[in-house]
């Protein structure tokens, strides 16, 4: 009986070997990335979210934007055509949660940071058909009129610089002033036009 033919018919033995070549074949894949700067370091203009901004990708989350929205574009040429420079690793570092995505039925927006005016954004929120008359993106209306809730921006800011986003005790302090008297509109919109802004494109 050969080697192989005595391992097949153990299958405790086979299970073992099996998951020792599966082990090796996943750590020479992987072990590398953690050494790979450009996998773990932020792209040079990168930012963390400022208070604004924080507060409205946390509306977006809410709203279960990521379910119709894509923010990552591949490096396709009918990718980058589209939507301009694909998107590298290091622009997400100070993403918690990745909102990456994975339907769209809308068109990815990782690169919609300056593409449109403020106001485009707050019509196009509170009645998508009021700009794309064929637009089947719900209505967002209640965005503004909502007050934006300061009330957990100091803790969120503190836990993200734990995590790794650098933070100074100035920018903390200052977060619920910069939410005051804002309505939740104008973090989304906030949040929206820094997307995929640390890389310049061209389109
Ligand atoms: C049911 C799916 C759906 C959901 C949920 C949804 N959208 Fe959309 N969105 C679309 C579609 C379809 C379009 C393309 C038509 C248009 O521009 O309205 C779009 C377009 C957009 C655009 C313009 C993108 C571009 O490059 O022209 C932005 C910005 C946007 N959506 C933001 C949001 C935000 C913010 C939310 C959550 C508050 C959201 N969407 C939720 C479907 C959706």
């Amino acid at each position: 009986m050969t080697f192989q033919e005595k391992i097949e018919q153990h299958v405790g033995k086979l299970i073992v070997l099996t998951l020792f070549a599966v082990s090796i074949g996943g750590i020479v894949q992987i072990v590398p990335l953690f050494f790979q700067k450009s996998l773990t370091e932020p792209v040079e203009n990168l930012k963390p979210y400022s208070a604004l901004e924080l507060a409205g990708r946390d509306i977006y989350i809410r709203e279960g934007c990521v379910g119709c929205h894509s923010q990552m574009i591949r490096p396709f040429r009918a990718e980058t055509e589209r939507y301009g420079h694909y998107s590298v690793a290091g622009e997400f570092v100070y993403d918690r949660p990745f909102l990456w995505g994975s339907k769209r039925t809308g068109p990815d927006l990782h690169r919609v940071g300056g593409r449109y005016t403020d106001d485009w954004h707050r019509v196009h929120l509170i009645n998508p058909r009021d700009v794309v008359p064929e637009s089947i993106m719900p209505s967002y209306h209640w965005l503004a009129t909502n007050d934006l809730d300061d009330a957990l921006i100091q803790k969120k800011m503190q836990v993200l610089r734990t995590l790794g986003s650098p933070y100074t005790d100035e920018q903390i302090k200052n977060a619920p002033s910069k939410l005051k008297g804002k309505k939740e509109i104008d973090a989304v919109i906030a949040y929206l036009q820094n997307l995929g802004t640390s890389i310049k494109t061209k389109r």
